[in-house]
């Protein structure tokens, strides 16, 4: 056991290796453009370079000269595919804009054609030799344009919610210490190292898609629609995802014209698509604005709390994260008030991406804190606990559990926070300037239905089938854990096949769910086989005739084997069965779950279940500390060390549960720090479309990283404890290092990316 490899604690599981580890080291594992497709011909996609307007015409006279073109779609002759609906409204696609459907131009790098030739090589200089003519309109950017629309946010979607408790102006105005600022997060794009990619092959009537996926289920069932063919017809493939962070988990427009150009050409087509084209041609994190206001009794107990949010979102689609619903909930309080704007511009939908609510709305939160902190002269973690609850104030609902608390004294104390002195810009170290910050981390414990295949043999071997995704989190390895603890068999005697339409769907892995709901139906299965192998020993009970009744409508209880009673010798069960092997299929929904989860599921459709919708709430916590240095003279920051402490019900893999973490809190930094796209404003033009120019925290940037798992018991989620901990780490980060930077020089800076020219400024 080391740092990288936690022992485990009190409800943890066992720190087992990743499974698809070596084969990613090796270079053997298949990612979606290593499957080698024979005959294969190659796209290139041609992307508008205007936001506004429609294309008057093309000249593709020089590009098809090019040898090798096989053929160029464009809106004037590419098949017609059907309108998939936007996930929000129901439907499965990232945006309702119907691929090479019609001239109208919606955002720069709209998809406007696709080249197919023997060679990428030939795809790719065809493209740029075609000549489009446009007829162009001056494009609106975002934040600050006179051609913006606001709309409320609860106006454009039915489920979005804006939660208010008492009378939030009136106490602001009433009590005596305020805090009323305003915040700003950038545009963001997940730049995943694996590049959007699809590869198409049909047989007769049937498909194959290979794509990164994140949903590979409602990708099937998206597709479907867009081809308007059965989705029982297609199959996707995503054993492998090389980074995906939401980018991939809803349909973009180049999978259905992949699929159509090589149906059309009667060959398979391979598309990657450029780190570039990726900016427009997927989603993004869009900019978002905030005003927080906080006000408090001098002894700290808040008064009144009032968050609003502006978003930026495309005119054709209403994307919207809402983290109000978070950030309302989050602390005691007993007037809350909350207001969310979506702003649309002349751009391409924006999506989600690692934390979508968390990671804008709790920044800003978070910093407001640490302020009103300062203007209290309390520590930070102080005003927390003060204002620390186990039930959330807007109905006042019950946490499931919450161990917020106990996370920040574990941190604090690991990260010697009472050494600090809470003077800005008096901590120093030679040249530089150091400051202390922290700041909570929290997100939404969901679920979504599931079902599962687990099979088990004689020998005390497992297989394991269940459409979830390892995007780079540990999938494979904790599912074969929870068939490995259940079935009472070794892990490594354990065979998880995963990432693949064809098998039991499970759920999009996104909003951390796949842990929790994956589980959940495995140990369902798995229980299904234990109660098999039992019944076989021991010899299945007579029914009683009033359960018999009961089951012919439908009302008998589900079986419940006693899981404390060890299982029986396998050889003998199986022997006793007269088989050599048990196979078993479950479904589950969670607790909450709208009567149509199971058949949603089966249609590639989103139930999620949990967090803060329903009578209990459920979230994960956590506590991020934190060290600045500060350049005094060239305002460099550093980051040297950062500790966090989280709990997230029952960790199944304390390895891999550290690693999300940390990968989280890395993340943070880049965030806070770093990341940015930028935009020309009058062609409203991303211009940083690049990983040289589009910066993320490297190894250089980071030092010592430290993960405290806190253990924690909720039994009140679902059967496997589990609360999901992928989009957790990186929520708190940036407030922390936004409230290390105050603490450093004095200087409050209420916009991200936090860089030394915001330092050198002078106030
Ligand atoms: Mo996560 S942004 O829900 O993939």
């Amino acid at each position: 056991m080391s740092d990288a490899v936690p022992a485990p604690k009190e409800n943890m599981g066992q720190p087992v290796a990743r499974i698809d580890g070596r084969a990613k080291v090796t270079g053997s594992a298949r990612y979606a453009a290593d499957f080698p497709l024979a005959n294969v011909a190659h796209g290139y996609l041609l992307t508008s370079t205007i936001a506004k307007g429609r294309i008057a015409g093309f000249d593709l006279a020089a590009a098809q000269s090019v040898p090798g073109v096989i053929n160029i779609y464009t809106h004037q002759n590419a098949p017609k595919l059907k309108e998939v609906k936007f996930f929000a409204d129901g439907g499965y696609s990232a945006t309702r804009i119907v691929p090479l459907n019609a001239p109208e131009i919606h955002h720069e790098g709209q998809i406007i054609g696709l080249v197919v030739a023997e060679t990428y090589e030939a795809a790719r200089e065809a493209a740029q030799r075609v000549v489009v003519s446009y007829s162009a309109q001056a494009p609106t950017p975002g934040f600050d344009h006179p051609g913006v629309k606001r709309e409320e946010a609860a106006d454009v979607s039915k489920r979005h919610e804006d939660p208010k408790v008492g009378d939030a102006d009136t106490a602001f105005l009433d009590a005596p210490v305020q805090i009323d600022a305003a915040y700003e997060t950038p545009t963001q794009h997940h730049n995943a190292i694996e590049l959007y990619a699809t590869s198409c092959a049909w047989d007769g009537d049937n498909l194959t898609v290979y794509e990164p996926s994140q949903f590979v289920n409602g990708l099937k069932h998206g597709l479907a629609e867009q081809l308007d063919i059965k989705p029982d017809r297609i199959r996707v493939l995503s054993p492998f995802v090389g980074g995906a962070f939401g980018s991939k988990a809803s349909m973009t427009p180049r999978t259905g014209i992949v699929a159509a150009a090589s149906r059309d050409i009667g060959r398979p087509v391979k598309l990657v698509v450029t780190r570039d084209q990726g900016f427009t041609t997927a989603t993004y994190r869009a900019e978002t604005r905030h005003r927080v206001q906080l006000a408090a009794a001098s002894d700290g107990k808040l008064q009144a709390l009032n968050h609003q949010g502006f978003e930026i979102t495309s005119r054709t689609d209403a994307y919207l994260v809402g983290g109000v619903t978070t950030t309302t909930r989050l602390y005691d309080c007993p007037n809350v008030g909350s207001k969310v704007f979506v702003v649309r511009a002349d751009r391409n939908t924006p999506g989600f991406m690692r934390s979508p609510p968390e990671v804008p709305y709790m920044f800003a939160l978070e910093t407001a804190l640490d302020e009103l902190a300062v203007k209290l002269n309390m520590d930070p973690v102080e005003l927390r606990r003060k204002n620390d609850t186990q039930k959330e104030p807007i109905e006042g609902n019950p946490y499931t559990s919450r161990a917020l608390m106990q996370c920040y004294d574990e941190a604090a104390n690991d990260f010697g926070w009472l050494s600090r002195d809470p003077q800005p810009g008096s901590m120093t170290d030679g040249d530089w300037l150091v400051g202390f910050g922290c700041a909570t981390a929290c997100y939404p414990s969901q679920m979504d239905a599931a079902a599962a295949r687990v099979r088990l043999s004689r020998d005390g071997h497992a297989r394991v089938e269940i459409a979830v995704h390892d995007v780079g989190t540990g999938a494979y390895t904790v599912v074969a854990q929870a068939v490995a603890e259940r079935l009472e068999i070794p892990v490594e005697n354990v065979e998880a096949v995963i990432g693949d339409s064809d098998l039991p769907p499970g759920p999009v892995a996104g909003g951390s769910i796949t842990t929790a709901s994956a589980c959940s139906v495995v140990l369902k299965a798995c229980d299904q086989i234990r109660d098999r192998l039992s019944k076989a020993v021991v010899g299945a009970k007579p029914v009683p005739l009033e359960d018999q009744l009961k089951a012919t409508v439908g009302m008998a209880d589900q079986p419940t084997p006693n899981r404390n009673e060890p299982l029986p010798p396998l050889e003998e069960a199986f022997d006793k069965l007269g088989a050599s092997m048990i196979e078993e299929y479950a479904e589950w929904k969670p607790e909450g779950a709208p009567p149509d989860a199971i058949r949603a599921m089966h249609k590639g459709q989103v139930r999620i279940t949990g967090g803060p919708m329903s009578d209990k709430i459920a979230y994960a916590f956590g506590a991020e500390f934190l060290e600045v240095r500060i350049n005094k003279y060239t305002r460099e920051i550093r980051v040297p060390r950062i500790v966090g402490a989280f709990a997230a019900g029952r960790i199944v893999n304390p390895r891999t549960a550290r690693s999300q973490l940390m990968g989280g809190m890395i993340w943070g930094i880049a965030s806070a720090l770093h990341e940015s796209t930028e935009m020309d404003r009058a062609v409203a033009r991303y211009v940083n479309d690049n990983l040289a120019d589009y910066l993320v925290a490297v190894n250089a940037d980071v030092g010592e990283v430290k993960v405290i798992l806190v253990p924690e018991w909720d039994t009140d989620l679902n059967p496997a404890g589990v609360k999901g901990l992928g989009e957790l780490g990186n929520v708190g980060t940036p407030a922390a290092i936004s409230n290390a930077v105050y603490h450093a020089t004095g200087k409050r800076l209420r916009k991200l990316p936090i860089r030394l020219e915001h330092l050198l400024e002078t106030a």
